[in-house]
């Protein structure tokens, strides 16, 4: 299951892998700017992503818990994700995100 990170600096980063979480994916991958600091509990907003556009149906919206998260974090738009809530699924191979700073 591929996912194409765009960093903050215009770096791409192509990764791979078969389970776990979007954002277990970018640590292991060192995407700049994904911290995962809570662990992936959705409290942190550390793995604050945009999904493009195209992408986000195949991602879908996020949970009422997660959307409250995200109203604390800058940047939100209508295609914010907390990447620790994305599991990775051969729905989403193929899918591209930026990266947030928070
Ligand atoms: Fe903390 Fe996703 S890793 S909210």
């Amino acid at each position: 299951i591929k996912v194409t990170f765009n960093t903050a600096d215009g770096e791409q980063i192509v990764a791979e892998g078969t389970g776990g979480s979007m954002m277990e994916l970018a640590l292991e991958n060192n995407v700049p700017g994904i911290d995962g600091d809570c662990g992936g509990v959705c409290s942190c907003a550390t793995c604050h992503v945009h999904i493009a556009q195209d992408d986000f149906a195949k991602v879908g919206e996020p949970n009422d818990i997660e959307k409250d998260m995200l109203e604390l974090t800058n940047d939100v738009s209508g295609t914010s994700r907390l990447c620790c809530q994305v599991p990775l699924s051969e729905d989403i191979d193929g899918i591209s995100v930026t990266v947030v700073r928070d």
